[in-house]
């Protein structure tokens, strides 16, 4: 079983959330860290709690849209530390809307920074675990990527997009002793409704013949708050994945969550579109 301590742990979307409380929790197993996201002072507020007593760790800030930000970020880690053992493609974000009215600018936006850039930040990383014949690489779906709900598609389809993709990357490497894993957050208290909500508010307030619905869209929103998860109920699963010669295919938390993949899986596709259907 792969110790924690000393394993060289990539993580995007550090600065806040489930990357923060990832970075947290692996530091205290011992990981040396390389955190990623753009907010510099988040980074270095992080960095500074953990340095004293953890192990070494690095912070680069940089946007995983931008190739040269990947680029530099895997070039640092292999200066810093010699060797990448994992990376956690934890960075995104959602929009919200109506589909129909949805700018394709937006959705393609949304593709970029939680599908392809996390793409391209797989590829700069696994020569260097295939070489070495051992690595993990961690994705952060959602449970939105098995349920997509109306005025969510855009962000629901970018999840969908990462299963596909974790499932065909685990294949892909099993030759090489690479493992593959992902995991499926229900609701976690963040920073990401927040943010959510910041790149849909245009859509949102322009909702038309769909702004009637927006009202109960929001209160489910609302009593989700009652079962929402911690962001250290996800780094806990990280932390077990990363522990592991042979992780799960997928985990999900809290249990929220397994319960709506559950229900998604038993329930007949009309009787299940049914509930998570509009509602004023
Ligand atoms: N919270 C939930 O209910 C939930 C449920 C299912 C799945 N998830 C997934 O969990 C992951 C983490 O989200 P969270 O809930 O922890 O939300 P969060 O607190 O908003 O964290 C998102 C992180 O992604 C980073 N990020 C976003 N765009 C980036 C970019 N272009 N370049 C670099 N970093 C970027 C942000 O850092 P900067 O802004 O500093 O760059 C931030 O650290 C996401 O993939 C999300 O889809 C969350």
């Amino acid at each position: 079983m792969p110790s924690l301590a000393g394993q060289v742990v990539l993580i995007t979307g550090a600065s806040s959330g489930i990357g923060e409380a990832t970075a947290r929790r692996l530091a205290r197993a011992g990981a040396r860290l390389v955190l990623f996201a753009r907010r510099e002072d988040r980074l270095a507020a992080l960095a500074r709690s953990l340095a004293p007593a953890g192990p070494p760790l690095l912070a680069v800030t940089g946007d995983i849209t931008v190739e040269a930000d990947r680029r530099r970020l895997v070039d640092a880690a292999l200066e810093k530390f010699g060797r990448i053992d994992a990376l956690v493609n934890n960075a995104g974000y959602g929009t919200r809307g109506p589909l129909e009215l949805v700018p394709v600018e937006l959705l393609r936006r949304n593709f970029e920074t939680n599908v392809f850039s996390l793409v391209a930040l797989t590829q700069l990383v696994l020569p260097h675990l295939r070489a070495q014949r051992s690595g993990c690489i961690v994705n952060i779906g959602s449970v939105a990527g098995r349920i997509a709900r109306p005025l969510s598609s855009v962000y629901d389809s970018t999840k969908h997009a990462l299963e596909a993709l974790t499932d065909g990357l685990r294949g892909e490497l099993q030759p090489f002793g690479v493992r593959v894993t992902l995991i499926r957050p229900g609701f976690i208290l963040t920073e990401f409704a927040d943010t959510a909500h910041r790149a849909s508010e245009p859509i949102l307030e322009n909702a038309g013949p769909y702004a009637p619905y927006l009202g109960g869209f929001r209160a489910g929103y609302q009593k989700l708050h009652r079962i929402a998860g911690v962001p250290d109920d996800i780094a806990q699963l990280v932390a077990r994945a990363l522990a592991s010669d042979c992780p799960a295919p997928r985990y999900a938390a809290p249990l929220h969550a397994k319960i709506f993949l559950g229900l998604r899986w038993l329930l007949p596709a009309r009787l299940f579109a049914w509930l998570v259907r509009l509602r004023t």
